[in-house]
Protein backbone atom coordinates (compact mmCIF):
# COMPACT_ATOMS: atom_id res chain seq x y z
CA UNK A 1 0.00 0.00 0.00
CA UNK A 2 1.37 3.34 -0.89
CA UNK A 3 1.87 6.22 1.60
CA UNK A 4 -1.40 8.08 0.03
CA UNK A 5 -3.51 5.04 0.20
CA UNK A 6 -3.03 4.51 3.98
CA UNK A 7 -3.35 8.14 4.32
CA UNK A 8 -6.36 8.19 3.06
CA UNK A 9 -7.29 4.81 5.02
CA UNK A 10 -6.73 6.86 8.26
CA UNK A 11 -8.33 10.17 7.22
CA UNK A 12 -11.49 8.41 5.93
CA UNK A 13 -11.29 5.73 9.43
CA UNK A 14 -11.22 9.57 11.44
CA UNK A 15 -14.30 11.10 9.89
CA UNK A 16 -16.14 7.47 9.73
CA UNK A 17 -15.21 7.33 13.44
CA UNK A 18 -16.12 10.91 13.96
CA UNK A 19 -19.55 10.46 12.05
CA UNK A 20 -20.40 7.43 13.69
CA UNK A 21 -20.26 8.88 17.41
CA UNK A 22 -22.31 11.58 16.64
CA UNK A 23 -24.65 8.44 14.97
CA UNK A 24 -24.53 6.66 17.89
CA UNK A 25 -25.60 9.95 20.51
CA UNK A 26 -28.35 10.48 17.94
CA UNK A 27 -29.38 7.02 17.99
CA UNK A 28 -29.57 7.23 22.25
CA UNK A 29 -31.49 10.13 21.86
CA UNK A 30 -34.10 8.56 19.32
CA UNK A 31 -33.99 5.34 21.05
CA UNK A 32 -37.69 5.41 21.75
CA UNK A 33 -39.08 6.44 18.79
CA UNK A 34 -40.50 4.33 16.05
CA UNK A 35 -37.81 1.84 14.14
CA UNK A 36 -38.50 3.86 11.23
CA UNK A 37 -35.64 7.19 12.96
CA UNK A 38 -32.70 4.06 14.13
CA UNK A 39 -33.07 2.57 10.21
CA UNK A 40 -33.14 6.42 8.48
CA UNK A 41 -29.82 6.96 11.19
CA UNK A 42 -28.38 4.01 9.88
CA UNK A 43 -28.78 5.46 6.61
CA UNK A 44 -27.55 8.85 7.46
CA UNK A 45 -24.59 7.70 9.28
CA UNK A 46 -23.23 5.90 6.38
CA UNK A 47 -23.74 8.41 3.62
CA UNK A 48 -22.77 11.02 5.77
CA UNK A 49 -19.27 9.27 6.83
CA UNK A 50 -19.12 8.89 2.78
CA UNK A 51 -19.66 12.67 2.20
CA UNK A 52 -17.54 14.02 5.05
CA UNK A 53 -14.31 11.48 4.26
CA UNK A 54 -14.52 12.30 0.58
CA UNK A 55 -14.81 15.87 1.33
CA UNK A 56 -11.68 15.66 3.86
CA UNK A 57 -9.66 13.50 1.21
CA UNK A 58 -9.82 15.99 -1.44
CA UNK A 59 -8.85 19.19 0.91
CA UNK A 60 -5.88 16.81 1.28
CA UNK A 61 -5.23 15.95 -2.45
CA UNK A 62 -6.37 18.02 -3.90
CA UNK A 63 -8.53 16.49 -5.89
CA UNK A 64 -10.18 18.92 -8.42
CA UNK A 65 -13.43 20.59 -7.07
CA UNK A 66 -15.30 18.63 -9.65
CA UNK A 67 -14.28 15.60 -9.33
CA UNK A 68 -15.15 15.43 -5.40
CA UNK A 69 -18.52 17.35 -6.26
CA UNK A 70 -19.28 14.11 -8.73
CA UNK A 71 -18.62 11.84 -5.76
CA UNK A 72 -20.50 13.59 -3.22
CA UNK A 73 -23.69 13.91 -5.60
CA UNK A 74 -23.76 10.61 -6.38
CA UNK A 75 -23.45 9.45 -2.28
CA UNK A 76 -26.32 11.94 -1.83
CA UNK A 77 -28.11 10.44 -4.46
CA UNK A 78 -27.69 7.00 -3.30
CA UNK A 79 -28.04 8.17 0.40
CA UNK A 80 -31.23 9.75 -0.66
CA UNK A 81 -32.36 6.48 -2.31
CA UNK A 82 -31.50 4.45 0.49
CA UNK A 83 -33.01 6.74 2.83
CA UNK A 84 -36.33 5.80 1.48
CA UNK A 85 -35.76 2.10 1.21
CA UNK A 86 -35.02 2.41 4.78
CA UNK A 87 -38.67 4.43 5.70
CA UNK A 88 -40.58 1.74 3.78
CA UNK A 89 -38.74 -0.76 5.56
CA UNK A 90 -39.42 0.60 8.82
CA UNK A 91 -43.40 0.62 7.68
CA UNK A 92 -43.48 -2.77 6.80
CA UNK A 93 -41.28 -3.54 10.39
CA UNK A 94 -44.20 -0.75 12.45
CA UNK A 95 -46.86 -2.76 10.74
CA UNK A 96 -46.47 -6.16 11.88
CA UNK A 97 -45.61 -5.15 15.07
CA UNK A 98 -48.89 -3.32 14.90
CA UNK A 99 -50.35 -6.22 14.00
CA UNK A 100 -49.02 -8.28 16.56
CA UNK A 101 -49.81 -5.37 19.19
CA UNK A 102 -53.45 -5.75 18.03
CA UNK A 103 -53.24 -9.30 18.23
CA UNK A 104 -51.73 -9.08 21.81
CA UNK A 105 -54.56 -7.02 22.42
CA UNK A 106 -57.48 -9.77 21.39
CA UNK A 107 -56.01 -11.77 24.03
CA UNK A 108 -57.50 -10.36 26.90
CA UNK A 109 -60.95 -9.72 25.29
CA UNK A 110 -61.37 -13.55 25.42
CA UNK A 111 -60.19 -13.74 21.49
CA UNK A 112 -57.85 -16.49 20.43
CA UNK A 113 -54.38 -15.60 18.27
CA UNK A 114 -53.29 -17.57 15.75
CA UNK A 115 -49.43 -17.34 14.73
CA UNK A 116 -48.87 -14.63 12.04
CA UNK A 117 -45.99 -16.30 9.44
CA UNK A 118 -44.71 -12.58 7.96
CA UNK A 119 -42.75 -10.34 9.45
CA UNK A 120 -38.43 -10.59 10.57
CA UNK A 121 -37.80 -13.82 12.59
CA UNK A 122 -37.62 -12.33 16.00
CA UNK A 123 -41.35 -10.88 14.95
CA UNK A 124 -42.49 -14.28 14.12
CA UNK A 125 -40.60 -16.16 16.99
CA UNK A 126 -42.67 -13.30 18.81
CA UNK A 127 -45.59 -14.23 17.10
CA UNK A 128 -45.36 -17.79 18.14
CA UNK A 129 -45.30 -17.06 21.38
CA UNK A 130 -48.17 -15.07 21.45
CA UNK A 131 -50.18 -17.67 19.92
CA UNK A 132 -48.59 -20.64 22.53
CA UNK A 133 -49.59 -17.70 25.33
CA UNK A 134 -53.45 -17.95 23.67
CA UNK A 135 -53.54 -21.45 23.70
CA UNK A 136 -52.31 -21.82 27.14
CA UNK A 137 -54.90 -19.12 28.39
CA UNK A 138 -57.64 -20.67 26.55
CA UNK A 139 -56.60 -23.82 28.51
CA UNK A 140 -57.11 -22.02 31.57
CA UNK A 141 -60.24 -20.61 30.66
CA UNK A 142 -61.91 -23.66 29.98
CA UNK A 143 -60.52 -25.17 32.97
CA UNK A 144 -61.69 -22.30 35.56
CA UNK A 145 -65.08 -22.77 33.98
CA UNK A 146 -65.30 -26.68 34.41
CA UNK A 147 -64.26 -25.47 38.11
CA UNK A 148 -67.30 -23.30 38.27
CA UNK A 149 -69.45 -25.31 37.15
CA UNK A 150 -67.94 -27.92 39.74
CA UNK A 151 -68.48 -25.28 42.47
CA UNK A 152 -72.35 -25.10 41.01
CA UNK A 153 -73.18 -28.40 41.01
CA UNK A 154 -71.39 -28.93 44.37
CA UNK A 155 -74.16 -26.87 45.96
CA UNK A 156 -77.13 -28.74 44.24
CA UNK A 157 -75.88 -32.01 44.53
CA UNK A 158 -74.75 -31.41 48.52
CA UNK A 159 -78.18 -30.08 48.75
CA UNK A 160 -79.51 -33.44 47.06
CA UNK A 161 -77.14 -35.72 48.92
CA UNK A 162 -78.55 -34.36 52.10
CA UNK A 163 -82.01 -34.20 51.58
CA UNK A 164 -82.68 -37.53 50.43
CA UNK A 165 -81.53 -39.08 53.38
CA UNK A 166 -82.48 -36.72 55.52
CA UNK A 167 -86.89 -37.28 53.73
CA UNK A 168 -85.84 -40.68 54.15
CA UNK A 169 -85.13 -40.76 57.47
CA UNK A 170 -87.97 -38.33 58.55
CA UNK A 171 -90.00 -41.09 56.66
CA UNK A 172 -88.36 -43.90 59.19
CA UNK A 173 -88.73 -41.75 62.71
CA UNK A 174 -92.42 -41.39 61.64
CA UNK A 175 -92.82 -44.84 61.14
CA UNK A 176 -91.00 -45.98 64.54
CA UNK A 177 -93.16 -42.67 66.13
CA UNK A 178 -96.40 -43.98 65.37
CA UNK A 179 -95.29 -47.85 65.58
CA UNK A 180 -95.99 -48.90 62.68
CA UNK A 181 -92.50 -50.12 62.02
CA UNK A 182 -92.90 -53.88 60.94
CA UNK A 183 -89.34 -54.04 61.66
CA UNK A 184 -87.58 -51.15 64.52
CA UNK A 185 -84.33 -52.69 64.35
CA UNK A 186 -83.91 -52.44 60.78
CA UNK A 187 -84.90 -49.15 60.97
CA UNK A 188 -82.33 -48.42 63.79
CA UNK A 189 -79.85 -49.74 61.56
CA UNK A 190 -80.71 -47.77 58.47
CA UNK A 191 -80.89 -44.69 60.23
CA UNK A 192 -77.37 -45.07 61.71
CA UNK A 193 -75.99 -45.99 58.34
CA UNK A 194 -77.70 -42.93 56.64
CA UNK A 195 -75.94 -40.34 59.86
CA UNK A 196 -72.61 -41.68 59.51
CA UNK A 197 -72.88 -41.10 55.53
CA UNK A 198 -73.83 -38.02 56.35
CA UNK A 199 -71.45 -36.88 58.95
CA UNK A 200 -68.78 -38.61 56.49
CA UNK A 201 -69.58 -36.14 54.06
CA UNK A 202 -70.12 -33.14 56.81
CA UNK A 203 -66.64 -33.38 57.50
CA UNK A 204 -65.52 -33.87 54.18
CA UNK A 205 -67.08 -30.56 53.36
CA UNK A 206 -65.26 -28.95 56.86
CA UNK A 207 -61.89 -30.50 55.56
CA UNK A 208 -62.56 -28.95 51.75
CA UNK A 209 -63.77 -25.87 53.06
CA UNK A 210 -60.20 -25.62 55.06
CA UNK A 211 -58.49 -26.87 52.22
CA UNK A 212 -59.94 -24.00 50.50
CA UNK A 213 -59.68 -21.48 52.53
CA UNK A 214 -55.41 -22.24 53.34
CA UNK A 215 -56.02 -23.25 56.87
CA UNK A 216 -55.51 -26.28 56.37
CA UNK A 217 -52.52 -27.35 58.96
CA UNK A 218 -50.43 -29.77 58.82
CA UNK A 219 -48.06 -31.03 61.45
CA UNK A 220 -45.68 -33.40 59.90
CA UNK A 221 -43.74 -35.63 62.16
CA UNK A 222 -41.48 -38.93 60.96
CA UNK A 223 -43.67 -41.61 59.96
CA UNK A 224 -42.79 -44.81 58.77
CA UNK A 225 -45.22 -45.33 55.71
CA UNK A 226 -45.14 -49.42 55.66
CA UNK A 227 -46.87 -48.92 59.15
CA UNK A 228 -49.46 -46.51 57.90
CA UNK A 229 -50.49 -48.20 54.72
CA UNK A 230 -50.72 -51.46 56.65
CA UNK A 231 -53.40 -49.82 58.96
CA UNK A 232 -55.18 -48.07 55.84
CA UNK A 233 -55.25 -51.68 54.17
CA UNK A 234 -56.83 -53.19 57.53
CA UNK A 235 -58.59 -50.69 57.95
CA UNK A 236 -60.49 -51.18 54.48
CA UNK A 237 -60.42 -54.61 54.52
CA UNK A 238 -63.89 -55.48 55.61
CA UNK A 239 -65.47 -52.64 52.90
CA UNK A 240 -62.94 -54.67 50.46
CA UNK A 241 -64.32 -58.69 51.58
CA UNK A 242 -67.55 -57.25 51.52
CA UNK A 243 -67.03 -56.36 47.81
CA UNK A 244 -64.99 -59.19 47.13
CA UNK A 245 -61.77 -57.72 46.45
CA UNK A 246 -58.46 -58.17 47.08
CA UNK A 247 -56.19 -56.05 48.72
CA UNK A 248 -52.77 -56.46 48.76
CA UNK A 249 -49.78 -54.08 49.85
CA UNK A 250 -46.08 -53.97 49.87
CA UNK A 251 -43.91 -50.79 51.12
CA UNK A 252 -39.97 -51.09 50.63
CA UNK A 253 -38.69 -51.69 54.36
CA UNK A 254 -37.46 -48.60 56.74
CA UNK A 255 -39.19 -45.88 54.03
CA UNK A 256 -39.75 -43.14 56.51
CA UNK A 257 -41.53 -39.51 55.45
CA UNK A 258 -42.42 -36.55 57.18
CA UNK A 259 -45.99 -36.14 56.85
CA UNK A 260 -49.19 -35.16 58.60
CA UNK A 261 -50.23 -38.75 60.26
CA UNK A 262 -53.88 -38.26 60.07
CA UNK A 263 -53.80 -36.60 56.61
CA UNK A 264 -51.71 -38.88 55.16
CA UNK A 265 -53.91 -41.52 56.08
CA UNK A 266 -56.81 -40.09 54.91
CA UNK A 267 -55.14 -39.43 51.56
CA UNK A 268 -54.53 -43.46 51.37
CA UNK A 269 -57.74 -44.24 52.83
CA UNK A 270 -58.91 -42.04 50.28
CA UNK A 271 -57.71 -43.89 47.21
CA UNK A 272 -58.37 -47.35 48.77
CA UNK A 273 -61.84 -46.80 49.26
CA UNK A 274 -62.23 -45.60 45.44
CA UNK A 275 -59.91 -48.00 44.07
CA UNK A 276 -62.36 -50.86 45.75
CA UNK A 277 -65.48 -49.40 44.84
CA UNK A 278 -64.19 -48.96 40.95
CA UNK A 279 -62.99 -52.69 40.65
CA UNK A 280 -65.16 -55.08 39.90
CA UNK A 281 -65.94 -58.06 42.46
CA UNK A 282 -63.19 -60.77 42.37
CA UNK A 283 -61.06 -57.97 41.17
CA UNK A 284 -57.76 -56.55 43.29
CA UNK A 285 -56.59 -53.81 44.32
CA UNK A 286 -52.36 -53.02 45.08
CA UNK A 287 -51.03 -50.51 47.16
CA UNK A 288 -47.15 -50.19 47.07
CA UNK A 289 -44.97 -47.23 49.05
CA UNK A 290 -40.81 -46.69 47.97
CA UNK A 291 -38.67 -44.37 48.54
CA UNK A 292 -37.76 -42.93 45.30
CA UNK A 293 -34.37 -39.94 44.56
CA UNK A 294 -35.98 -36.99 46.53
CA UNK A 295 -39.33 -38.57 48.38
CA UNK A 296 -41.69 -41.48 48.64
CA UNK A 297 -44.19 -42.51 46.08
CA UNK A 298 -47.20 -44.10 47.15
CA UNK A 299 -49.42 -45.59 44.47
CA UNK A 300 -52.61 -47.52 44.73
CA UNK A 301 -53.61 -49.84 41.19
CA UNK A 302 -57.12 -50.83 40.62
CA UNK A 303 -58.50 -52.68 37.82
CA UNK A 304 -61.26 -50.00 36.83
CA UNK A 305 -61.05 -50.32 33.65
CA UNK A 306 -59.15 -47.75 32.89
CA UNK A 307 -60.03 -43.68 32.30
CA UNK A 308 -60.25 -41.69 29.33
CA UNK A 309 -58.01 -38.47 28.60
CA UNK A 310 -61.45 -36.34 29.90
CA UNK A 311 -61.98 -38.39 33.05
CA UNK A 312 -58.34 -38.38 33.87
CA UNK A 313 -58.11 -34.49 33.69
CA UNK A 314 -61.23 -33.85 35.70
CA UNK A 315 -60.97 -36.65 38.37
CA UNK A 316 -59.37 -34.17 41.02
CA UNK A 317 -62.00 -31.56 40.41
CA UNK A 318 -64.26 -30.27 43.29
CA UNK A 319 -67.75 -32.09 43.18
CA UNK A 320 -66.87 -34.18 40.04
CA UNK A 321 -67.63 -37.83 40.04
CA UNK A 322 -67.83 -39.08 36.56
CA UNK A 323 -70.52 -39.57 34.32
CA UNK A 324 -72.27 -42.44 36.15
CA UNK A 325 -75.44 -42.72 38.30
CA UNK A 326 -75.71 -39.27 40.54
CA UNK A 327 -78.02 -40.67 43.22
CA UNK A 328 -76.69 -42.21 46.13
CA UNK A 329 -77.01 -46.25 46.81
CA UNK A 330 -76.47 -46.20 50.39
CA UNK A 331 -75.29 -49.46 51.98
CA UNK A 332 -74.12 -50.23 55.60
CA UNK A 333 -70.42 -49.92 54.75
CA UNK A 334 -70.95 -47.00 52.89
CA UNK A 335 -68.36 -47.76 49.73
CA UNK A 336 -71.07 -48.23 47.68
CA UNK A 337 -72.42 -45.13 48.43
CA UNK A 338 -71.27 -42.60 45.52
CA UNK A 339 -69.72 -39.63 46.78
CA UNK A 340 -70.16 -36.19 46.51
CA UNK A 341 -66.75 -35.81 44.61
CA UNK A 342 -64.94 -34.79 47.33
CA UNK A 343 -62.83 -37.76 47.86
CA UNK A 344 -59.98 -36.75 45.45
CA UNK A 345 -59.85 -32.93 45.40
CA UNK A 346 -59.02 -33.29 49.03
CA UNK A 347 -56.33 -35.47 48.73
CA UNK A 348 -55.22 -33.47 46.49
CA UNK A 349 -55.42 -30.47 49.02
CA UNK A 350 -53.60 -32.51 51.31
CA UNK A 351 -50.50 -33.80 49.19
CA UNK A 352 -50.52 -30.20 47.92
CA UNK A 353 -50.29 -29.31 51.53
CA UNK A 354 -47.68 -31.52 51.85
CA UNK A 355 -45.70 -29.73 48.29
CA UNK A 356 -46.26 -32.99 46.92
CA UNK A 357 -48.20 -34.03 44.00
CA UNK A 358 -50.47 -36.81 43.05
CA UNK A 359 -51.40 -38.04 39.75
CA UNK A 360 -53.35 -40.72 38.10
CA UNK A 361 -52.06 -43.20 35.10
CA UNK A 362 -53.57 -45.89 32.78
CA UNK A 363 -52.26 -49.42 33.34
CA UNK A 364 -52.84 -52.67 31.53
CA UNK A 365 -53.59 -56.13 31.84
CA UNK A 366 -55.71 -56.41 33.64
CA UNK A 367 -56.95 -52.55 32.85
CA UNK A 368 -57.54 -50.37 35.41
CA UNK A 369 -55.11 -47.15 36.19
CA UNK A 370 -53.05 -45.70 38.93
CA UNK A 371 -52.96 -43.48 41.31
CA UNK A 372 -49.78 -41.93 42.22
CA UNK A 373 -48.78 -40.21 45.34
CA UNK A 374 -45.55 -38.29 45.64
CA UNK A 375 -44.21 -36.33 48.85
CA UNK A 376 -41.16 -34.99 49.61
CA UNK A 377 -39.11 -36.22 52.31
N1 LIG B 1 -59.86 -45.60 41.53
C1 LIG B 1 -60.70 -45.04 40.64
N2 LIG B 1 -60.96 -45.66 39.48
C2 LIG B 1 -61.78 -45.11 38.58
N3 LIG B 1 -62.42 -43.94 38.72
C3 LIG B 1 -62.21 -43.28 39.86
C4 LIG B 1 -61.35 -43.80 40.88
N4 LIG B 1 -61.33 -42.91 41.88
C5 LIG B 1 -62.16 -41.93 41.54
N5 LIG B 1 -62.70 -42.14 40.33
C6 LIG B 1 -63.65 -41.25 39.62
O1 LIG B 1 -63.47 -39.94 40.14
C7 LIG B 1 -64.67 -39.46 40.72
C8 LIG B 1 -64.34 -38.59 41.90
O2 LIG B 1 -63.82 -39.36 42.96
P1 LIG B 1 -63.90 -38.80 44.41
O3 LIG B 1 -63.36 -37.42 44.40
O4 LIG B 1 -63.28 -39.77 45.34
O5 LIG B 1 -65.44 -38.67 44.66
P2 LIG B 1 -66.48 -39.76 45.08
O6 LIG B 1 -65.71 -40.95 45.55
O7 LIG B 1 -67.20 -39.07 46.15
O8 LIG B 1 -67.31 -40.00 43.87
C9 LIG B 1 -65.44 -40.69 41.05
O9 LIG B 1 -66.81 -40.43 41.08
C10 LIG B 1 -65.07 -41.63 39.91
O10 LIG B 1 -65.85 -41.33 38.77
MG1 LIG C 1 -64.12 -41.17 46.69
Amino acid sequence: MSVDEVKIVLVAAACAVAVGVVGLVAAWLVRHRSIRWQLGLIVVVSIGSVLVGVVAVSRMMFISRHDWQVVSLVAAVAGAVAFVVALALGMAISRWSEDLRRGARTLDAHGSYVADPRGPSELQALSEELARTSERLEESRLREARLEESRRELVSWVSHDLRTPLAGMRAMTEALEDGMASDPSRYHRQIRAEVDRMVRMVDDLFELSRIHAGVLRISPEPVVLGDLVSEAIAGADPVARAHSVRLAGSVEDGVRVTADPAGLSRVVGNLIMNAIRHTPADGSVVIHGRATSDGVEVSVRDQCGGLTPEEMTRVFDLAWRGEGARTPVPDDTGVGDQGAGLGLAIVKGIVEAHRGDVRVENVGAPAGCRFLVRLPV
